[in-house]
């Protein structure tokens, strides 16, 4: 369980889930090569100062790298941070994570908690063994925001930036400074150890219907994501019609359509999507733009997703999947 590292008087929590910021390469000037989630997180901490009163406490959750996250890992972390978040000397909670589905962890985590205290997801872009490592200063960053008065809500540090969960996005395969809000530009950037707050933090709302479902499911309902292109079919639209209709159990019950532009579709592929949301499948569209949200004309047949990029919208439609499963239980005795 939990290690104390420093003293202090009131404790930040270290979460540790794996990731390029614990990767270890064979070499030092080599960036690329390494293997991510091999460096503990009490390790991570090492030589890094804690702002004045604060202890950081760590704990190993998972050691993973993020493209392989899972629900099972979701869930943990849920739960720590729940657990660690009712107790009243925790100003809040930094969690070390992979940069490549860190946006979807944060939008999880906001979703089902929706904290009144900090929940700082932090990264890097670079493994711990480079020459010029990002990971420490994210880290310290990271632990700055979790330690401040008044920030509340699921955010993402990275190269300096404070990003809601909303709006984070990584937008850059190699960069140190990988992840933007979009239209919404950053919360607040880190500056020597002092935020600079630019916009409000998310508000907090009462969640705890949506955390113990979550924590009481076994999985996720199954949501796929299918990308509207030039050229683009239904063929795996119907694949996933089919395979409901021969009852398996673990069926498509969702979809999310990447559409382009302002949620538009191709022809093809949307009238696949109509047989699918005919036969009970609920569909989403969300757009593929990196930027704007999805404006919405009367009379469409399939609704958007607002301004929610296609992976937290199969997110979005997974927790209302399981929140309606929840109650046609309980309606049904
Ligand atoms: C990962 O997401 O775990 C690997 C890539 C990274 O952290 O940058």
């Amino acid at each position: 369980m939990g290690e104390n590292i420093q003293g202090g008087t009131r404790r930040v929590v270290v979460l540790g889930t794996g990731g390029t910021i614990a990767g270890r390469a064979g070499r030092a000037g080599d960036n690329i090569g390494y293997t991510a989630g091999e460096v503990g997180v009490s390790e991570l901490l090492g030589g890094i100062d804690a702002p004045e009163g604060i202890a950081l406490l760590a704990e190993q959750v998972a050691q993973v790298d993020s493209k392989d996250m899972s629900f099972a890992i979701w869930q943990t972390l849920a739960q720590r941070c729940a657990h660690w978040l009712a107790k009243a000397d925790v100003a809040g909670v930094v969690i070390t994570h992979g940069t490549d589905t860190l946006e979807e962890t944060a939008f999880f985590l906001q979703s089902v908690l929706a904290p009144s205290k900090p929940v700082v997801l932090t990264c890097a872009m670079r493994p711990a063994t480079a020459l010029a490592p990002d990971g420490p200063q994210n880290v310290r960053d990271a632990i700055v925001v979790a330690a401040t008065a008044g920030v509340r809500g699921v955010v993402a540090v990275c190269a300096g930036t404070v990003h809601s969960a909303f709006d984070v996005q990584k937008v850059h395969t190699y960069r140190v400074d990988a992840f933007d809000s979009g239209d919404g530009g950053p919360l607040a950037y880190v500056e020597e150890g002092a935020l600079r707050v630019l916009r409000n933090w998310p508000a907090p709302h009462a969640a705890t219907q949506v955390f113990d479902r979550v924590a009481g499911a076994v999985s996720l309902p199954r949501v796929e994501i299918v990308v509207s292109h030039a050229e683009a079919r239904g063929a795996i639209v119907d694949a996933l019609i089919a395979e409901r209709k021969r009852g398996s159990a673990d069926a498509v019950q969702g979809l999310v359509l990447a559409a382009t532009g302002n949620g538009t579709l191709h022809h093809a592929l949307e009238a696949a999507a109509l047989r699918a949301q005919a036969e009970g499948i609920a569909v989403v569209r969300a757009t593929r733009c990196m930027q704007g949200r999805i404006l919405a004309k009367p009379d469409e047949s399939l609704r958007d997703a607002g301004a929610l990029t296609p992976v937290k919208a199969r997110i979005a439609l997974a927790l209302e999947l399981l929140a309606a499963s929840a109650s046609g239980r309980i309606e049904g005795g």
